[in-house]
């Protein structure tokens, strides 16, 4: 750093001066590249759903999911993450329709991958969506997720995503160990340059709320909470450590989430690691920007400053709800 700029050599306002200036001088520039879309796809579901808690995004039947798709292409997004919404009936303690080879995430990728092959798909590892108690893994005698035991159904889940097509899977539930496992299966069933995208340092967070609304897993999970597996927020350490371990065990891509709140957390990995890191703005981040815009109290352009604060702390790629939108205005 040179100190030594004095007043009025230096006029820090001169390079502000002009629109042109201003933009030849960004640090970071924020483009559809940068975005991916989280899309909420509702099994037995025909047309669409608003979502309370979250303006604007909706659940997706598969009978208009291309449509929505079509449209996030032409924009020039490159890749979705695709959440499923399952049948209640289809529910249990174990988990188990995840490892259903036809189940109704599994249709979705394949659907989306024929009619847009060179779209990047990316789909959880995880067990949430699919258990009656809403964790994310299975659960020991005591009720807490048993890591050993969940291991297990991560791993074979993971394959049944691999071969429906995914490209990109996402391992999200915060079990120790589950990127050597999840890594070692990829290759063993030769699934080789499948990519892992892991959800390296995700924090037990009041800001998944609107999530639970939107995947309808409110009730199922009530009010208990995820602190045995998710990161306490007070700790960036630990973050460090979650983050090379995964990368040890064969991880491709680590993700920071939530955003805004934990961008300490995401500068700390991208400058230790140097590894492609993404973060993930989560629904609460999403929607509370969105209720202030809706009410007046903010301006639109909120949702992009946080955006270019994410290039900031180093962010490679950011999944975040406003992709379509920004998408537009880009
Ligand atoms: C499930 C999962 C969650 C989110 C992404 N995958 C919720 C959770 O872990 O409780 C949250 C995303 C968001 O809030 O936007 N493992």
């Amino acid at each position: 750093m040179n100190f030594n700029r004095k007043f009025p050599l230096t006029r820090l306002r001169r390079t502000r001066s002009k629109p042109g200036l201003r933009s030849m001088v960004a640090e970071v520039n924020l483009s559809v590249d940068d975005l991916i879309q989280p899309i909420f796809i509702k099994e037995n579901l025909t047309g669409t759903e608003n979502i309370d808690s979250m303006p604007e995004i909706k659940r997706f039947g598969l009978d208009v999911l291309n449509k929505e798709i079509d449209e996030l292409v032409s924009l020039g997004i490159k890749s979705v993450a695709v959440f499923p919404v399952i049948e209640e009936s289809k529910k249990d303690a174990a988990g188990l329709e995840a490892l259903n080879e036809n189940n109704f995430l599994t249709k979705a990728i394949k659907q989306i991958k024929e009619a847009f092959p060179e779209l990047i798909v990316i789909v959880d590892v995880a067990l949430d969506p699919y258990t009656t108690h809403g964790h994310d893994g299975v659960l020991d005698s005591n009720d807490d997720v048993d890591n050993d035991a969940s291991l297990l159904t991560l791993k074979e889940q993971a394959l049944v995503l691999a071969k429906a097509g995914a490209d990109v899977i996402a391992p999200s539930d915060m079990m120790d160990g589950r990127i050597k496992l999840i890594r070692e299966a990829l290759e063993d069933n030769n699934y080789k340059n499948i990519v892992i995208l892991s959800y390296a340092a995700k924090y037990s967070s009041k800001f998944y709320g609107p999530f639970k609304d939107a995947v309808e897993s409110a009730k199922f999970f009530g009010n208990k909470t995820k602190d045995t597996y998710q990161m306490a927020v007070s700790n960036i350490n630990e973050a460090l450590q979650e983050v090379a371990m995964d990368i040890e065990e064969g991880a491709d891509i680590v993700m920071v989430k939530p955003g805004l709140p934990f961008l300490d957390v995401l500068k700390a990995v991208k400058d230790e690691f140097k590894m492609p890191t993404f973060v993930y703005q989560v629904s609460g981040e999403y929607s509370m920007l969105k209720a202030a815009i809706e009410r007046g109290w903010l301006s639109k352009e909120v949702m992009k400053e946080s955006l270019i604060s994410f290039k900031r702390a180093g962010a490679d790629c950011i999944l975040t709800y406003s992709a379509k939108e920004i998408a537009r205005e880009l």
